[in-house]
């Protein structure tokens, strides 16, 4: 199958969260299995062009914007460690700028950006001569793609043949802005932009509520979020544009590169360590105290966590319960971070106040974050929401014990400890509150302490298997689906 895939972020050259991993491990094992995957996203300026040998194509598109022509050029590149066929999108002014989607905030013309981008797919893919049979795009940035595909494609027998999926991965970003705007820039013009239209929400426009409504196939990242988005409690205001496609919505887990993420060959970490050799990994435990400046009481639990600082993540209750554990010595913590500054400023304060407790690194680094998956006993993600996270899969593949509260892809891939069975991977709570959240905090600490159990639990989360190569042949279901409508 030829799969063109829109996203404005890939793994390693750009990346703010899970969307870049899951979009290039995705692809990988498409590959693998004999598809042709073709990834269309912007030439950001943080990608590091030599470092990954991109090359001009010396194409030009032609990008119809409004009534009027944009251009863009194209860089070719791959994914490394594979053939995955990459192309860069370059318009420096759109995509020459700090940030992915803004640096203090999020850039006024994102839509404009966004469009733009969408746009220019098509034109790349007929540049190349590369007939996809399906477009798959990815959250409100590439939307757009699914109203072009249906309407302005729709007669151009180059795409003919194509079917469009749009897959999901947090509703909470939904691309809502001023309808003159979007409508210009989209061709399509206000007389599509009407109360009830597939482009109007709330006298908004809303790029996640049209691209729901134009693809052939919805995918969401785990089946748990596919059932709560459908809820008003959890649809984000859009429960009822889902339920409208209720048939034609499905979640499939997201899956984990294997060869990137694993504690033997993880070039990250200092050593590395299998399910056969776990004294390694309190070696690095230390190590990873010790680098810095915590020399004492090295065997008080470790609690990590590597997020992004949104209140989607659950700060909220780490900031009612965090001193409690601290003050009393019974946990240290570390956690890798950046987002919303009055996260970022509480993180600072709970370094000052507890030097040799906690170890804070706000900003983005790939090198700490390993540190800490893999030296921490204990993973928190207490989340008020999470469409699948990858964090809660990548700890228990480093023998890290997740704490997780039971929603979206958390309660789908992890279960509690049964200290009497011996099952379990890690500790599930369910209520959003910080009574609950600590208590399953404790729970952990119970099972740190008997240092049995705590093995044969880290065993167990080992050996879970979310391997990519699975949700990628779900994919491939719901695309043949999605080409028996065509
Ligand atoms: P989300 O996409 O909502 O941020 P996920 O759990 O799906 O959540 O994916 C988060 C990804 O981003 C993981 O690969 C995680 O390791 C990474 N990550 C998040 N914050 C940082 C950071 N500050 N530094 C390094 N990696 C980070
Ligand atoms: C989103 C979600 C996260 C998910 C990721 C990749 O950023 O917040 O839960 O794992 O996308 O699909």
């Amino acid at each position: 199958m030829n799969i063109l895939i829109v996203a404005t972020e890939v793994s390693p050259f750009a990346k703010t969260g899970g969307l870049a991993d899951v979009v290039s491990s995705l692809s990988i094992e498409w590959k693998k299995k004999g598809h042709r995957p073709v990834i269309i996203m912007p030439k950001h300026r943080r990608i590091d062009i030599q470092k990954y040998n991109f090359h001009p194509t010396f194409l030009t598109l032609l990008v119809p914007m409004g009534y009027w022509t944009e251009y863009a050029t194209i860089w070719r590149g791959k994914l490394p460690n594979s053939e995955v066929e990459v192309y860069l999108v370059e318009n420096n002014s759109y995509f020459d700028r700090p940030g992915i989607y803004g640096d203090t905030s999020e850039y006024m013309d994102n839509d404009r950006r966004f469009i733009f981008l969408s746009r220019a797919a098509f034109e790349a893919a007929k540049a190349l001569n590369f007939k996809p049979d399906i477009l798959h795009a990815h959250d409100y940035h590439s939307a757009y793609t699914m109203p072009f595909l249906k309407t302005h494609y729709k007669n151009d027998p180059f795409f003919a043949r194509t079917a469009g999926v749009f897959t999901i991965h947090n509703l909470a970003y939904q691309g809502r802005f001023d309808p003159q705007a979007t409508m210009e820039y989209s061709s399509f013009g206000m007389k599509s932009f009407y109360p009830g239209s597939w482009f109007e929400y709330y006298g908004s426009t809303n790029f996640m509520k049209t691209g729901i409504k134009f693809a052939d196939k919805v995918t969401t990242v785990s089946p748990t979020y596919a059932n709560e988005i459908r809820t008003e409690y959890f649809g984000e205001g859009l429960h009822n544009v889902l339920n409208s496609r209720a048939s034609d919505l499905i979640g499939i887990l997201n899956g984990v590169n294997y060869d990137e993420w694993n504690p033997e060959t993880d070039k990250f970490l200092p050593m590395n360590y299998s399910v056969n050799s776990l004294e390694k990994k309190k070696d690095i435990k230390y190590k990873f105290l010790r680098d810095n400046n915590i020399n004492d009481d090295l065997d008080i639990p470790l609690v990590g966590m590597v997020t992004r600082l949104t209140e989607q993540k659950g700060i909220d209750l780490i900031i009612n319960k965090l001193e409690d554990f601290l003050w009393h010595c019974k946990i240290r913590f570390a956690v890798v971070g950046s987002g919303e500054p009055r996260y970022e400023n509480y993180f600072n304060y709970i370094k000052s106040k507890y030097p040799f407790s906690s170890i804070v690194y706000i900003g983005y680094n790939e090198k700490i974050a390993r540190q800490v998956y893999a030296a921490s006993d204990m993973f928190l993600v207490p989340s008020r929401f999470e469409p699948c996270g990858l964090t809660q899969m990548y700890a228990m593949k480093y023998g890290t014990l997740p704490i997780v509260r039971a929603t979206g892809g958390l309660i789908d891939t992890v279960q509690e400890v049964i200290p009497s069975q011996k099952t379990g991977t890690g500790f599930v709570f369910w209520n959003y509150n910080a009574e609950d959240f600590a208590y399953a905090l404790l729970r952990s600490l119970e099972v740190y302490s008997n240092s049995e159990l705590l093995n044969k639990a880290r065993k167990n989360a080992m050996g879970m298997d979310f391997s990519s190569a699975k949700s990628a042949e779900k994919y491939i279901e719901v695309f043949k689906w999605a080409l028996e409508k065509i």
